[in-house]
């Protein structure tokens, strides 16, 4: 790639989570002065072990690298300087239990900015926002400082585990308040990335990363309708999926599958929020992540009346879960979204009396898990043994990779197999002691039972 000359102006960004610190990783190693700013105590503690809080391949070595030589430097507080700076706002804007966005991480980074803003100074927003954000809410909080500032919205669009890989190539969105502001965030990012994609404003931007995430969501969820359609009949739908979409050109779903993450679960949420005051309603969005959200409570159900039919509900069962991350390819270790924890928690409601859950991630350690409040097993064979169901939870290659003769010869009494990825489907002969369902085949396999 053919970047040009990195800026010499500092670039300080603020909030060190995984967006913010994988990109500013990535730009110190092209030789940007880079200064993160990070509140959380923990994170910036294991940042002086040159180690990121969470795994993305590459960037413990990355930040090794450009801790060492410099060119990343991270402290808690912002401050003055008297030199003009680009500032990239990365904090995190999660939605709460009512789904509505909290803008207050963000609102909090402007009125710090606020006393040390200089003049020309350039702001990017990269956290995803509610549109009219970066106009409406942000730029009147920065003007209170009195200076002349450009300001621009520019998404985060990579995949959690393979960002460092994506940020250099993916291209960048830049739509700027005015013209002077795209145009000095365009040359930003050319600095970047390959191709820099200029916009007409900012709020064409915001809406942009909106329906990124809303139509993937709204893809997945049809793949999981017509899963949803073929439990209730004798139908699998990977094979409606597979089949339906061989040498024709004009499908192309997904294989149905659970939908999770940081990202997806909230951000249908956050355009419907956006036109609320239009009486607008994005009726495809909101269904879809209905169909999305459905799919874990129709899990539970499924167990719970399994179980029930097989008179086991009288005694404490044994579930195993594996693959807690949301999901497994690219592999992460973020617990943010997950569609396994959502998944154990409504396991819990409709089946008090399964005292034992044992959870499993080949990537996610127990010391991370622990952390968030959950137990985790460090052995597969230990988590498996003696279980009376398994669900396969994430795509993780080494779940998947796992033939039902091991799980079988592991669970060692008899077992029944939950695939919500679907990926054994094709069996047709199945070890004495192992039934095996899975998401899209509900019906069918019970028949195989
Ligand atoms: N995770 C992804 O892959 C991804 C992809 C695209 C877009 N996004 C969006 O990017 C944004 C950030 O996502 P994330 O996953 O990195 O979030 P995160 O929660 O992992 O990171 C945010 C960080 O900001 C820090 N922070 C909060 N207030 C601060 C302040 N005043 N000063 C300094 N630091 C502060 C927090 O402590 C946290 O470490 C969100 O809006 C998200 O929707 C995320």
């Amino acid at each position: 790639m053919n970047f040009k000359k990195p800026s010499d102006k500092e670039v300080v960004v603020i909030g060190l989570g995984y967006v913010g610190l994988t990109l500013s990783a990535f730009m110190s190693d092209l030789g940007m002065n880079v200064l993160g700013i990070e509140i959380r105590e923990s994170v910036i503690a294991k940042l002086q072990t040159m180690k990121a809080f969470f795994f993305e391949p590459g960037l413990d070595e990355l930040l090794e690298r450009t801790i060492n030589d410099g060119s990343f430097r991270f402290q808690s507080k912002l401050e003055k300087s008297n030199s003009e700076r680009i500032f990239i706002i990365t904090v995190g804007t999660p939605i709460d239990a009512k789904k509505k966005i909290r803008a207050d991480s963000i609102i909090r980074v402007a009125e710090q900015l606020v006393a040390v803003i200089n003049e020309g100074d350039l702001v990017i927003l990269r956290s995803t926002v509610k549109l009219n954000t970066t106009r409406q809410l942000i730029q009147p909080i920065l003007e209170k400082s009195g200076k002349n500032f450009y300001i621009a919205f520019c998404p985060e669009r990579t995949l959690e585990g393979a960002a460092l890989s994506e940020l250099g190539v993916l291209p960048q969105i830049v739509g700027g308040v005015n013209d002077e502001s795209t145009r000095l965030a365009a040359e930003f990012f050319s600095k970047i990335t390959s191709t820099v994609v200029k916009v007409s404003n900012s709020e064409t931007a915001e809406l942009i990363k909106l329906v990124d995430n809303m139509q993937r969501d709204v893809r997945f969820a049809v793949a999981n309708e017509v899963a949803d359609i073929c439990n209730s009949e004798h139908i699998k739908a990977t094979e409606v999926i597979s089949a339906g979409k061989l040498g024709y050109p004009r499908t192309n779903l997904p294989l149905p599958g659970p939908v999770g993450g940081p990202c997806l679960e909230k951000d249908s949420y956050i355009l419907a929020e956006s036109l609320l005051n239009k009486e607008k309603t994005p009726l495809i969005a909101l269904s879809a992540r209905k169909v999305n959200e459905n799919m874990i409570a129709s899990i539970a159900e499924f167990l719970a009346k399994w179980f029930k039919m097989k008179h086991l509900e009288s005694r404490p069962l044994k579930i195993s879960i594996l693959g807690i991350a949301f999901k497994g390819i690219p592999e992460t270790n973020d617990l943010r979204g997950t569609p396994a924890l959502n998944l154990l928690s409504d396991l819990k409601q409709v089946m008090p009396l399964f005292t034992e859950f044992r959870l499993w991630d080949p990537v996610v350690t127990k010391s991370e898990a622990a952390l968030e409040g959950f137990e985790f097993q460090d052995e597969l064979s230990e988590t498996i043994y003696n279980s009376d169901c398994i669900i396969l939870a994430n795509n993780h290659p080494k779940i998947s990779d796992l033939s039902l003769n091991q799980i079988s010869k592991f669970a060692i009494g008899n077992v029944l197999v939950y695939d919500i990825w679907s990926r054994h489907d094709n069996v047709t002969q199945f070890p004495s002691n192992l039934k095996y369902v899975s998401w899209g085949s509900h019906q069918v396999s019970e028949l195989r039972v």
